[in-house]
């Protein structure tokens, strides 16, 4: 590797002595006779190191390096001082130098000193390179899938990501709605502003309008102060409104306005705020099913389908599981302090037939639960969660087939209680045995779920969690 080093010195005569000296090492000399003509000289040049002398006339050593280490912080400088007075040193290791050399010095001992500080570049000048490659690579960090499915939710991310459009974001329950919505932030232009999540689904109907808006001290009871709501702690960033099927009617009218006129009005305040925000809305319902039952306005659904990415089940992209359930045993286990390498082929193919009604949240629960269980570093078949197997051979299969496959069972009635078995196995596990979470996971009423446990012999106190 050749390198590019700058001599500053108001003598000539030691320009062209260190010129001579060093040029032999795979080294291209440059040189300068004083502070402002160095900079000029690294403006054009790209200098690897700064050989300094300490006192010069107009722009001196010590103002040379303040403003080397202000406009290139990683290039490292040598100070030359003839005062070789400690004081000097001192104050210029203090400022920020790599090293010193005091004047009159031996070419060897420069010699030396040279190429430490040039090794020391090289690791700084490495170190950038891999991290420019890492961010790179994990562009979307965290975001792990590499099935054709998901690569379009990439693309789509990566075509969206900088410009301002309303984005929604549909998909089950655990597609990673979240998780793109704050990378689809992190890597827009919006990245270095608020990012604001409202979950629209868990704050009670009477406080959405408040919460949303804010409002005036003394508006209703309760309102003891002013409160900024989330559009404007959004302003100039993203707000996400998950769970947006779920927003009552009379707020729709509210957060229709609020982007259309990008204005808003805080309860018990009748002055307008502008606002300026992205917003990303996701659900996991059919907006459209909810508009022909006039749950949700047509007009607010046109307003936020602007940019439509649907997140696919993941069944529909069997092809991540093993790339999801590696990336989450290596991160988990780190976290549980164990190393777990991988999984057995048994345990593999288990979790390829398994439907995943959960989604990568169950993936990454089964996981977890998996990753203490283990007793060695490879995750086998028996360390998975019985519930996995609950389904096998037919359920999987159908569980797949539902929405992809053209697999047709020989008895309909039977394989249609395979998956609902697989279905209802999965809510338990995951509501950890309760009932009533359970069925209002699947969106069922706690007495038809009671119905259907006695239907198809299901003991609940006999599900292995
Ligand atoms: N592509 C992915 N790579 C790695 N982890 C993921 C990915 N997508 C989602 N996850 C993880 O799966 C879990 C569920 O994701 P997230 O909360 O974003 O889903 P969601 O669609 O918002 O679910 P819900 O509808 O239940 O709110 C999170 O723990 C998240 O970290
Ligand atoms: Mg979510």
């Amino acid at each position: 590797m050749t390198h590019n080093l700058l001599v500053v010195d108001d003598e000539p005569k030691l320009c062209d002595l260190l010129s001579s000296a060093l040029s032999q090492n795979g080294i291209q000399v440059f040189t300068a006779s004083n502070g402002l003509h160095a900079l000029k000289v690294l403006e054009q040049e790209d200098i690897d190191l700064v050989i300094s002398d300490w006192r010069m006339p107009g722009m001196d050593g010590p103002q040379l390096l303040a403003e080397i280490k202000q406009r290139y912080p990683q290039l490292p400088v040598i100070v030359m001082t003839a005062y070789s007075t400690v004081k000097n040193a001192v104050q210029s290791m203090r400022n920020g130098a790599y090293d010193y050399i005091a004047k009159p010095f031996d070419i060897d001992e420069l010699d030396i000193t040279v190429s430490k500080a040039l090794q020391f570049r090289d690791i700084l000048k490495d170190n950038q390179r891999m991290r420019a490659e890492l961010e790179e690579q994990q562009q979307f960090d965290s975001l792990v899938g590499d099935s054709p499915a998901f690569r379009r939710v990439l693309q789509a991310v990566d075509s969206v990501r900088e410009s301002s459009a309303t984005i929604l974001l549909t998909g089950e329950s655990g597609t990673g709605k979240e998780m793109v919505a704050r990378a689809i932030h992190k890597h827009g232009n919006r990245a270095d502003k608020p990012f604001v999540a409202v979950n629209c689904a868990a704050i009670p109907e009477g406080l959405l309008e408040s919460e949303m808006f804010g409002h005036r001290k003394g508006a209703f009871t309760g309102a003891v102060a002013d409160r900024v709501g989330r559009f404007q702690q959004a302003d100039k960033g993203t707000l996400f409104l998950d769970e947006v099927g779920d927003m009552p009617l009379a707020l729709q009218a509210k957060i229709l306005r609020a982007l259309q006129e990008r204005v808003i009005e805080p309860v018990g305040d009748p002055r307008e705020r502008k606002v300026d925000v992205r917003v990303i809305a996701a659900t996991n319902k059919n907006l459209l099913e909810a508009v022909a039952n006039k749950e949700f306005r047509e007009d607010l659904y046109y307003r936020l389908n602007v940019f439509p990415i649907p997140l696919p089940a993941l069944r529909e992209r069997v092809e991540d599981i093993a790339l999801l359930a590696r990336h989450f045993a290596h991160s988990l286990g780190a976290t549980a302090g164990k190393r777990i390498s991988g999984f057995s082929p048994e345990a593999l193919q288990a979790m390829a037939s398994y439907a995943w009604p959960g989604n990568i949240r169950e993936l990454q629960n089964c996981v977890e639960r998996a990753t203490i269980v283990a007793s060695g570093q490879v995750i086998e078949e028996t360390d998975l969660p019985g519930y996995l197997f609950g389904s096998q051979p037919q359920g999987a299969e159908a569980g797949t087939s539902i929405s992809v496959g053209p697999q047709v069972p020989s008895d309909l009635d039977a394989a249609l209680a395979e998956v609902e078995k697989a279905y209802i196995l999965a809510a338990l596990h995951q509501s950890n045995g309760v009932q009533a979470a359970a069925a209002q996971m699947i969106g069922i009423s706690e007495r038809s779920f009671w119905y259907r446990l006695k239907k198809l012999g299901i003991q609940v106190d006999k599900i292995v969690r």
